[in-house]
């Protein structure tokens, strides 16, 4: 096993040849994005390679699908997607970090960010539904897997939005209790299911089962 020198916005993240930079940035809980569990989809893992990008593989027919010209020009790549190729210096700046800077450095910059964001994303627009379509018909995503990566990664930002926000959230007991009563396990949830006391406080009537 190799081990890399990878940088994740300004901090050092262990990692090693042949792992993505969004598997690191996971393993080191660096500030990356991942809603869709790194089936190259959300863009959210969307980071900007400072140093380095020459011991990245190439970009793969995802990224090439996704990421405008512009932003390949810029250096983006996709986290999920862009594997560590060789050893050497990576560093790589998240896009939720990008923001921060630039909010507390240059606020007003924000709105051209946004728009060239969404021009860059109206552009790959068509592209990118090709390849997913691609993808889905070859069978290449669309499984369980996917869809368990999928919740996990959903969960993991809920959560993470339920504990940063708890404080400003009206009725959260009564919210998880209600979220706790839908068919599918989310895993942010207590196995054990919500108390009755919460069921009656957002007044469900609980049925009894007919089927176990
Ligand atoms: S995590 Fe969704 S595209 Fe990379």
């Amino acid at each position: 096993m190799t081990i890399m020198n990878l940088i994740i916005n300004d901090k050092p993240a262990a990692s090693v040849v042949g792992q993505t930079i969004g598997k690191a940035a996971r393993l080191n809980h660096s500030h990356v994005g991942y809603i869709c569990g790194g089936h190259g989809i959300c863009q959210a893992c969307y980071v900007t390679v400072q140093e380095g990008a020459d011991c990245l593989d190439a970009l793969t027919d995802v990224e090439k699908a996704f990421l405008s010209p512009r932003q390949i020009a810029a250096g983006g790549r996709m986290a999920c997607q862009a594997t560590i190729a060789k050893e050497g210096n990576v560093k790589v700046l998240s896009r939720p970090e990008e923001i921060r800077r630039l909010l507390f450095s240059h606020p007003t910059a924000l709105f051209a960010y946004g728009a060239q964001l969404g021009q860059d994303t109206a552009r790959q627009i068509g592209p990118g539904i090709a390849n997913l379509a691609g993808r889905i018909q070859r069978r290449e995503m669309g499984g369980k897997e996917a869809l368990g990566d999928l919740m996990e990664s959903a969960s993991g930002a809920v959560r993470l939005a339920a504990e940063s926000v708890s404080h400003l959230l009206p009725f959260r007991d009564q919210i998880m209790g209600v979220i706790g009563t839908l068919p599918v396990k989310l895993p942010f949830l207590p196995e054990k299911a919500p108390p009755a006391q919460v069921l009656e406080k957002v007044n469900i009537n609980v049925q009894p089962s007919s089927k176990v």
